[in-house]
């Protein structure tokens, strides 16, 4: 395969067996589906919204059952640092919640969408700056591969990458409403890492 390269946000190629090069990934295509969201219309910017929303519910859960629990545990100043994160995570959600409610072509949706972005966008680098550094120089591979694989379980809960043109609307009916979703992405993860645990 390749050389060994430094991940980054986006990165495709990112070895899936560390946690925080994952998660950076996922942060990427947070910030790639609101820019898409943005920029369409119709159906096609419901479609783009409705992978935002299921990217969010996964990603979001997933660090509340891995990430937030590790800080609390193993970063000085941690219990702090998870709290806050917490804190915002839980903002976010009441703003995605009431931003779920509209249809997309609503004329509020799109100042509520931008006000999520700004949260959103102002957690992840509170994560990437509080958390994700730290992280890594916290523990060892065999760690971040446990959970690199706890998230990965909860990726495959609602896969955020589908094939171009496989989407269907049946597809996103099946996976209902974002609180259900995020119960299951929890069971997921939950279950990976006692298999691991
Ligand atoms: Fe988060
Ligand atoms: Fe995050």
């Amino acid at each position: 395969m390749s050389d060994m390269q430094t991940p980054h946000a986006g990165d495709d190629r990112a070895p899936d067996t560390d946690v925080v090069s994952l998660l950076m990934r996922q942060h990427g295509d947070i910030r790639n589906l609101f820019d898409e969201v943005e920029a369409t219309k119709g159906d096609e910017r419901r479609n783009a919204f409705r992978r935002l929303v299921r990217l969010l519910a996964v990603h979001e859960t997933a660090e509340e059952e891995v990430v937030h629990p590790f800080t609390r545990k193993n970063l000085a100043g941690g219990g702090q640092v998870a709290d806050d994160r917490l804190a915002e995570e839980k903002a976010a959600k009441e703003t995605l919640a009431a931003l779920d409610d509209l249809d997309t072509d609503d004329p509020k949706f799109m100042p509520q969408l931008l006000k999520l972005r700004a949260e959103v966008q102002a957690h992840a680098r509170a994560e990437e700056r509080y958390e994700f550094t730290h992280i890594r120089r916290s523990t060892d591979v065999t760690n971040l591969a446990a959970m690199a694989k706890a998230v990965k379980a909860a990726e495959a809960v609602a896969p955020t990458r589908p094939h171009p043109g496989v989407e269907s609307a049946a597809a996103n009916m099946a996976l209902g409403p974002v609180a259900a979703l995020m119960d299951r992405t929890k069971d997921a993860v939950r279950q990976a890492m006692g298999k691991d645990g």
